[in-house]
């Protein structure tokens, strides 16, 4: 994959875009994306698994702006959706309903019946209680809902705690051992129709091994159900491929991780459905921000930046590391400076980098916060009152402002105030 986001002329460019040229149009900070990153990216993956056709249900929650849907969904993209908003993003961008899942734990009523109202791919079902509560809503429309059943491996996908979702401790799915039993409870359910199996084991999965062992026992537990008569048409194997934000780091290969694939889930002779989201996302998108202070603590150096966390929560919540660039290139013998890069936020814990080596900067100086186009803009918040930040969208040399930047008469006009105060 080629970057995207490389240096001409001495300034920072997402695809022929100056990013300093972005900034001075729209201010700071922005989320930038690249459309040839995105088609890169999914092209990458499409090319992996070619010759198999499977289905490439994009995991939207990783970025799920309509622009980035519909871009994705016209080069064949389908998608993995966890909520009825993600579910009416889908659609509203042209995804058809045949090539959306629907996963998560909590699906409610009203999520079930716009899901078996549309005709979605299929529900990956997490638990017994939401089979029953399926069950019960497709009786109510007179429809058999098409179920894939997520199976918990109970396998460590060697990744951070907080999105690690395979070990048996874990909310996710339903426990290996259970599996048998809860597609023969399918098998005898009215309104229900085993149609695939899934499982997801965790994200940001760098070490193929994880995969390997987890898509062993999905390979064993598959040829059961379907020497027990269970009509399993697709395998679903997940997402979790994880991305390089090391610039030196171990980057995982895609044709070992397709080769893996093959291995287990070809002799199946089902079709494979993937779920990727920072595979297809992650490099396509920077945070650009500007430098407000630069300030000398007792102990450390203070780059004070106009993003914080509640824009890009993944350093904070996951101790996430992200390559952090100025857009002006730095010479080969600029002097650095080792400092953390803070946001405004009061919050100890408010930061993008800590003990950060960098070239030297100083306040009005651009910073790109790299690897930011997946589970970055979706993970935003408005606290400290800071209304959500602009998203635009480059493709060659053009760009479209894809989210404007919400404004405070937006974000305070929503709050009511009762007239008895
Ligand atoms: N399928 C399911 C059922 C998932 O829960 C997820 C991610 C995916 C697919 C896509 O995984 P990916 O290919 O992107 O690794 N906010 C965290 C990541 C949370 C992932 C949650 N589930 C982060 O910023 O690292």
């Amino acid at each position: 994959m080629t970057d995207a986001f490389t240096y001409q002329g001495g300034s920072l460019h997402a695809d022929a875009v100056d990013l300093a040229t972005l900034s001075a149009e729209i201010g700071t900070p922005f989320y930038c994306y690249s459309a040839s990153a995105f088609r890169d990216s999914l092209g990458e993956l499409q090319q992996a698994f070619n010759g198999i056709d499977p289905l490439i249900a994009y995991a939207m929650k990783a970025n799920s702006n309509q622009a980035i849907l519909t871009l994705l969904g016209k080069l064949g993209a389908g998608a993995d959706v966890v909520s009825l908003g993600e579910l009416e993003r889908a659609i509203a961008a042209g995804i058809a309903p045949e090539k959306i899942v629907f996963s998560g734990v909590g699906k409610s009523k009203a999520e079930m019946r716009r899901g078996l109202e549309l005709g979605i791919h299929c529900f990956n079902v997490e638990s017994e209680p939401e089979l029953e509560r399926l069950n019960l809503i497709a009786g109510e429309m007179g429809q058999i809902a098409p179920v894939s059943v997520r199976i918990n491996p109970n396998v460590d996908a060697k990744t951070h705690a907080k999105i690690s979702t395979g070990k048996s401790e874990n909310k996710f799915g339903i426990p290996y051992e259970r599996a048998e039993t809860v597609y023969a409870e399918i098998a005898a359910a009215k309104n229900l129709r085993a149609v695939g199996v899934d499982m997801h084991i965790g994200s940001q999965i760098t070490d193929l091994e994880p995969f390997d062992n987890a898509f062993a026992l999905l390979a064993e537990l598959v040829t059961r159900l379907k020497a027990a008569g269970h009509p399993i048409a697709h395998v679903d194997i997940g997402g979790g491929l994880g991305i390089v934000y090391e610039p030196l780091a171990h980057k995982p290969d895609i044709a070992a991780y397709a080769a893996l694939v093959v291995k287990h889930i070809a002799p199946l002779g089902c079709r494979l459905v993937l779920e990727p989201g920072r595979w297809i996302a992650g490099n396509a998108g920077v945070l650009v921000t500007r430098v407000e202070y630069v300030k000398t603590g007792a102990e450390r150096h203070f780059v004070i930046v106009d993003a914080a966390m509640n824009d890009l929560i993944r350093p904070t919540l996951y101790e996430a590391w992200h390559d952090i660039a100025p857009v002006t290139e730095p010479q080969p013998d600029s002097e650095t400076m080792t400092a953390d890069i803070v946001g405004a936020i009061c919050e100890t814990g408010d930061y993008l980098a800590q003990n950060r080596v960098l070239p030297k900067v100083v306040e009005g100086d651009l910073l790109a916060v790299k690897s930011a186009g997946a589970y970055g803009a979706v993970m935003a918040g408005t606290y400290n009152t800071r209304p959500l930040i602009a998203e635009v969208l480059v493709d060659g040399d053009r760009h479209h402002l894809i989210r404007p930047r919400q404004t405070l008469a937006d974000l305070i006009g929503q709050d009511d105030v009762p007239g008895w105060l």
